[in-house]
């Protein structure tokens, strides 16, 4: 299963690469229930505070209404015992846990202070929930980077908040989903002749040594693609990575050490897996706020699996932040993923689930295999149409805007919540002559609580279907 949470903020081609490569256009057609309709509401509520709308806004209320769910927050979840196990790796007093702050945050804080170019993909409304022009939900926690920086409350901390993005519909993607961003700084003025680099050694040999199997493609730099920045010495950034990775790699024996032995007391690992160390690897990676840039992975039951982003923070972000005599480490990683491989859950919307029989199995600090309740039978539904002709040009190219594939994930959502499973483009042309574009998507319903009726899901697919047309005057076929 291919769970890329970490996917839109890199750049080199790997994952995701829809998201990489800049699109033609990335103006969606606005829907109408937020720019044209004359009840468009002037104002929108987020956890209890209103903020004012402009053409750019669009939240939807199926995604204003999780701001209050704070699923981190709850003791017996699997995202929160997720991310105190993670956590209790990054100890106080060195380490502050922010765990409250809210998501509704500026451009400025989630892109401006990371360094994100203006036509970055990630700052389109395709892919992000727009409050209004100058506001947005966080999509990273890295949007808290530079005010945590600016605070120096701690030489370290760890953020964990729930992370807003617009994007596919199926088992591994929602829109809201957690993460937790962690950073470790030292300032050049408190640390002995101003000698970074030794300071930090001796800190890392001083820090558990573990028994994992690590391969290291990256090492610590790459002077043409993952160069060390101007304002530091190959030395600082040589130690900062060795910090940065020994930190990130006792956080996998711990977390995936337990994961293993759920695994063996449920009787799902092989003998040989058992017997095995754990296996990571770092390999090199972009972000716009760090250089030296890496990814982690795992080796977890026959796969590699992109664990967590991380790298040495530019030094252009820090004097942003008053901390110019500060030298860091910082780290994201999403908490579903990690959840649902230790937990073993096999769909994303189960976190969302109020039922009983989803949180009554979880207790906290305890990694135990959820164990599924039922599994109810699909229903998949087609609908297909022709985009409005002022939507491509007549050779067939997009001129004044695009519909986005996310535009049709957030019409499903937004009608079936999450009784839709997944939702996939299955067609795609152009007509010859007219030069008019039809798309044909494949709605997957199902229930993770019940069976759904017959009737209930026609009405769904309907309601689907009109609020297509409402929304971007597209025509049925
Ligand atoms: N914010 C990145 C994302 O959401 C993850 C990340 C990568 C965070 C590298 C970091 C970092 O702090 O150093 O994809």
């Amino acid at each position: 299963m291919r769970i890329p949470l970490l996917s839109i903020y890199r750049c080199v081609g790997t994952l995701n690469s829809r998201h990489i490569v800049p699109r033609v256009s990335q103006i969606a057609l606005v829907p109408r229930h937020y720019s044209t309709s004359p009840s468009k509401p002037s104002t929108v509520t987020l956890n209890g505070k209103s903020y004012p709308c402009d053409d750019h806004t669009n939240v939807p209320p199926h995604i204003a209404q999780c701001l209050s769910r704070k699923l981190h927050l709850i003791p017996n979840h699997p995202i929160s015992i997720t991310r105190s196990l993670i956590e209790s790796q990054f100890p106080s007093p060195v380490y502050k846990s922010y765990n409250t702050l809210l998501p509704v945050v500026t451009v400025g804080q989630n892109f401006d202070s990371l360094g994100f170019p203006l036509d970055h993909p990630g700052r389109s409304r395709t892919d992000t929930y727009y409050v209004n022009k100058d506001t947005v939900l966080r999509t990273h926690t890295s949007a808290h980077q530079a005010d945590t920086f600016r605070l120096r409350e701690s030489d370290g901390f760890t953020i964990s908040a729930d992370v807003y993005r617009r994007d596919a519909i199926d088992r591994s993607h929602y829109p809201v989903f957690h993460q937790m961003e962690g950073a470790r700084m030292w300032s050049r003025d408190s640390v002995p002749n101003g000698d970074i680099a030794a300071a930090i050694w001796k800190e890392i040999e001083q820090m558990p040594r573990h028994d994992l199997k690590v391969e290291d493609t990256a090492g610590a730099w790459d002077a043409e693609r993952n160069p060390v920045q101007s304002e530091h010495t190959d030395a600082e950034a040589e130690a900062v990575a060795a910090h940065l990775k020994r930190s990130l790699e006792n956080v996998v024996v711990e977390v995936f050490g337990q994961a293993r032995k759920a695994a063996i007391a449920a009787g799902e690992a092989k003998e040989s897996e058992v017997e095995e160390p754990l296996k990571v690897r770092w390999i090199e990676a972009y972000f716009p706020f760090t250089s030296p840039s890496y990814e982690l992975e795992v080796f977890w039951q026959g796969d590699w699996l992109e664990l967590l982003g991380c790298g040495v923070v530019k030094q252009e972000l820090l004097k942003n932040a008053d901390c110019n005599d500060q030298i860091g480490w910082a780290f994201g990683v999403g908490l579903e993923r990690v959840s649902m491989l230790l937990f073993n859950i096999p769909d994303i919307r189960l976190f969302w689930s109020q039922d009983a029989r989803f949180l009554s199995q979880f207790t906290p600090s305890t990694i135990t295999r959820f164990q599924p309740f039922s599994k109810f039978p699909p229903c998949h539904k087609d609908v297909a149409f022709w985009l409005p002709s002022s939507t491509t040009s007549a050779a067939g190219g997009n001129t004044m805007g695009v519909f986005h594939e996310n535009d049709m994930m957030e019409v499903v959502r937004d009608v079936a919540g999450d009784d839709a499973e997944d939702v996939r483009c299955i067609d795609e042309f152009v007509h010859p002559k007219t030069g008019k574009k039809s798309l044909c998507f494949r709605v997957n319903y199902r229930s993770l609580e019940r069976t759904l009726t017959n009737d209930e899901t026609n009405q769904m697919h309907e309601k689907v279907r009109q609020a297509l047309v409402e929304r971007y005057g597209v025509e049925l076929r």
